[in-house]
């Protein structure tokens, strides 16, 4: 792999400027089981879940948009953080999945929800790692005193962009929403909660390994792009698989090293829901037991940009993650985009 990669740092600080005041996630009612894919292209239940963990994933409703999605993990979100949408001083939207390509996904969200109507609010492309990429400008805008709370939504309707022709991608993705709201740090706070620190990483040279083909300014939609299926999201999946579990370990190792911690420290990862092989890779290399890794990918698939922040607040709506923990997302994506972050929750 060529090093070009952008290692753009958040400093540990002795308490965190920043913290996760409230989640929430939404996932479309329709399930999508191996048996009903196995109808559609040649493969087996056996064969997926052994090649991905993955059994069902959801699929929005005919009409069900990304922005629909979004603004209800929004609301789930706000409402957990005792917050009113007029509260949210910017909403980012993680998602390569948007409603139109223009405007962004973002401005359908600020109105359905009842945002202010000057309250900025964007859109961020960094494919799966885009929970962490939002989290990182959240981060910094709270910090820096720019925002006092901030809405980030990580969604996808990954199945507008499957080919359920490809047996080798369309086992995979699934639909969903998930939203965090990052607030000012309470200093009188007991526990030093707070993100902790957030490392992202990016390496241009690896886009063909991921990648939408056509329908931007380099491919633009033709009769020809559309009979070749060349809207649709295409993978080299063995090779995302390796470069995925090298990515993943060094900057969980790099997210560890920065705030001083060891693995021992963190009771929980919330992982990139990509494939349950590639989460034994990260656990046996960094040395934390999968009992340690929070995973839900049996029932959601992968979510892209959607996927840690709906098993974040699922492990925290269940109990699994309590108040006090230290959490540990990290996150790998087309591009090819990585990253890890560190929650004190
Ligand atoms: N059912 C049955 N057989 C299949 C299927 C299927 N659904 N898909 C592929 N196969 C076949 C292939 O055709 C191939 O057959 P061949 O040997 O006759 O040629 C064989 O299975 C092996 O194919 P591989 O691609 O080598 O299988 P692999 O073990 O690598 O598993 C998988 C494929 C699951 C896609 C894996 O590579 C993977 O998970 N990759 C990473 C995906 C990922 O993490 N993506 C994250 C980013 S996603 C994003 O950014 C939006």
């Amino acid at each position: 792999m060529r090093v070009n990669a952008v290692d753009i740092v958040v400093p540990a600080r002795p308490r965190p400027g920043a913290r996760i005041s409230g989640t929430g996630h939404y996932l479309p009612e329709r399930v999508l089981t191996n048996a009903e894919l196995s109808t559609m292209v040649e493969t087996t239940d056996v064969w997926i879940t052994e090649r991905t963990g993955i059994r069902e994933r959801r699929l929005v409703a005919p009409g069900e948009t990304t922005s629909d999605m979004a603004a209800e993990a929004a609301r789930r979100a706000l409402s957990r953080a005792e917050l009113e949408a007029t509260d949210i001083d910017l909403i980012i939207v993680a998602t390569f999945t948007p409603d139109a390509p223009l405007p962004a996904t973002a401005s359908f969200v600020q109105e359905k929800i009842g945002a202010r109507r000057d309250c900025p609010a964007f859109d961020l492309v960094a494919a799966c790692a885009g929970f962490c990429y939002g989290l990182q400008v959240a981060d910094l805008h709270v910090r820096g005193g720019v925002a006092k709370h901030v809405l980030v939504i990580g969604v996808e309707s990954m199945s507008s962009v499957t080919d359920f022709k490809d047996r080798s991608t369309c086992v995979l993705f699934g639909d969903g929403a998930g939203a965090a709201v990052v607030s000012a740090a309470d200093p009188s706070d007991e526990v030093e909660r707070g993100i902790v620190g957030t490392h992202l990483y990016s390496d241009g040279s690896l886009a063909p390994l991921l990648q939408i083909p056509a329908g931007g300014t380099a491919r633009p939609t033709t009769p020809t792009t559309l009979a070749d299926r060349q809207h649709f999201l295409k993978m080299r999946g063995s090779d995302v698989f390796k470069v995925a579990v090298k990515s993943l370990v060094a900057a969980c190792k790099k997210a560890l090293e920065a705030a001083n911690l060891t693995a021992d420290d963190v009771d929980w990862v919330v992982p990139h829901q990509a494939n349950q092989r590639i989460l034994q890779g990260v656990s046996d290399r960094l040395a934390i037991p999968m009992d340690r890794f929070y995973v839900n990918l049996e029932r959601v698939g992968n979510t892209s940009s959607a996927s840690i922040p709906i098993a974040f607040d699922e492990a925290i709506r269940n109990g699994t993650i309590k108040k006090g923990q230290l959490v540990m997302f990290c996150a790998f994506g087309a591009g090819v985009a990585w990253a890890s972050s560190l929650v004190r929750v």
